[in-house]
């Protein structure tokens, strides 16, 4: 199978690439609120899909000029129609509160391409047109290759530990949502980034035709180990920002690498993912009210210890009440805030919501959605969720916008939500002391929809739920919402 590729220029091929970064930066735009989203996403997919295509089509130019056409065309197309399926098939598959897993495991695979590219172009430099067959390699591509590989090898088992932890079905202690630390692991963390900076170096500033293999294989090994040991110290509410950090170091690595190949399209999206994934990693920061270093020094959530003794919660009286009890209440209140949370997402619940808001709101009642940073598994969640019932966007309101007026409301009615509405959070003790939360502790009545006593994600017990002006409801939110509709009727 041979066909020219005569008509593929460099400036077509400059062109493509820009019309693919205008799209990249439409799709960051567009993302950044809900109401735009769908047309960011559209923007996402034909700016890596004309980025693709582009890069496919020269490497194949490039190849056949090289080879004088006998390209392994085939496997180029079965390469693209295995991964490409693979992905379509999990993208249809997997539900909204599996996002993080699979963003995690594909930040995995984006550390560990970069990895593989590095150790081909350090193997091959010719093949890469980084060198002439024979000739060392730069020094300049060294440096970039050797920055690309830690940053990749960081990127890839640190994110396979946060795929088991924020899975949370396997057994291996490494994967549990709590934090694993030892005594002087920050040391041993030093020590190791120390070591592999220095052998880094050994690597970059050998002479000679052949690289220095031993130093670049030791310094990829304690990369590797060292994501391990960044992402396990780090526990329960904080993984938000470790998603959207190891989402920055998978667009720096592979940046890293379009430097070494020389492919302006990969330094742009890498640049453009690297740069997004930071500026969240800090927004999610202050949302925490944690500094970055903070979260990186690990520790924080997930402490079984604070979460008290398995069966502390039972303990504790707490006043249980009906669906039909929570709509009566509702129904003669004049305000009242719903608080979204990860459960009504595992409950699909969200278009039976808006049926409830939409009979509360009927009968006269004020009704406001409130909406915390990091609710739910990942960043956006609980707006995701009710735009995809339709939820006027005027009635969901940001957590800094609506957290003063709890103490004036009647009623909130908290769905599948706890750490994000735990009084903890005011405790300097607590392990999330400093979290800023949504205030439902201070409204006159909280009624709260969740299927037993479990703690949430960072394995806290709530005082909120032991309140003396808090009604539990106790079943799936679906169900329970469903209930409560009819009662409101
Ligand atoms: P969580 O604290 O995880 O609590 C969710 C609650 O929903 C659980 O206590 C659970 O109690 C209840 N629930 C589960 N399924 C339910 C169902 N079918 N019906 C009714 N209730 C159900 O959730 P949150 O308040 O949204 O806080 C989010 C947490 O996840 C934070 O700690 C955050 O740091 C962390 N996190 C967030 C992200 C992002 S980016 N948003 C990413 C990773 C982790 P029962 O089992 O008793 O029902």
């Amino acid at each position: 199978m041979s066909f020219s590729m005569d008509f593929i220029s460099m400036n077509l091929v400059t062109m493509m690439y820009l019309i693919a970064s205008v799209c990249f930066i439409q799709a960051l735009k567009g993302l950044s609120s809900p109401a735009n989203a769908r047309k960011g996403n559209a923007f996402g997919m034909s700016g890596m899909a004309i980025a693709a295509v582009t890069t496919l089509a020269l490497i194949l130019k490039l190849k056949s000029q090289a080879t004088g056409g006998s390209i392994g065309y085939l496997l180029v197309i079965g390469g693209v129609v295995v991964g490409g399926g693979i992905g379509a098939l999990l993208a249809k598959k997997v539900e909204m509160t599996k996002m993080p897993e699979l963003v995690a495991a594909m930040h995995s695979l984006i550390g560990l391409a970069a990895v593989c590219i590095a150790v081909a172009a350090v193997s091959e430099p010719h093949a890469f047109n980084i060198a002439a067959l024979g000739e060392a390699l730069p020094l300049g591509n060294r440096i970039e290759l050797f920055i690309g590989t830690f940053v990749g090898a960081i990127t890839f088992s640190g994110s396979v530990i946060a795929f088991g932890k924020l899975s949370g079905k396997y057994k291996f202690r490494l994967f549990q949502g709590a934090p694993v630390s030892f005594p002087g692991q920050h040391m041993l963390n030093l020590v190791l980034a120390l070591v592999m900076v220095g052998l880094g170096l050994v690597f970059c500033l050998a002479g000679g035709s052949e690289p220095a293999w031993i130093p670049f294989i030791v310094m990829t090994a304690i990369a590797f180990a060292l994501g391990v040991l960044i992402i396990i110290p780090i526990g329960g509410a904080d993984m938000p920002v470790v998603v959207s950090m190891l989402n920055s170091y998978s667009g720096w690595a592979a940046a890293g690498i379009g430097f070494s190949l020389n492919n302006a399209m990969l330094i742009i999206a890498g640049s453009l993912v690297g740069s997004s994934g930071a500026i969240l990693s800090y927004i999610m920061c202050k949302a925490m009210n944690r500094s970055f270093f903070n979260v990186i020094l690990g520790g924080f959530g997930g402490d079984p210890a604070a979460a008290g003794p398995a069966g502390a919660q039972e303990a504790r009286p707490v006043k249980a009440g009906s669906a039909d009890d929570a709509a009566f209440i509702m129904a003669n209140a004049e305000s009242v805030i719903i608080v979204p949370g990860y459960g009504l997402a595992v409950a699909r619940a969200q278009h039976s919501l808006k049926e409830l808001v939409e009979k509360l709101t009927h009968k006269g009642v004020s009704v406001k959605y409130a909406i915390h940073p990091v609710a739910g598994r990942m960043p956006g969640h609980m707006n995701v969720l009710l735009a995809e019932a339709e939820v006027p966007y005027d009635q969901v309101f940001e957590m800094e916008d609506i957290n003063g007026e709890f103490g004036q409301t009647d009623v909130v009615l908290v769905l599948g939500a706890n750490d994000v509405v735990n009084p903890a959070a005011k405790d300097p003790k607590s392990p999330i002391a400093g979290m800023p939360i949504l205030e439902a502790y201070k409204a006159k009545s909280i009624i709260v929809n969740k299927r037993s006593m479990a703690s949430g994600y960072a394995g806290l017990d709530n005082d909120l739920f032991y309140q003396a002006n808090t009604m539990m409801v106790f079943g799936d939110a679906k169900k329970v919402i469903e209930d409560m509709v009819k009662a409101v009727e």
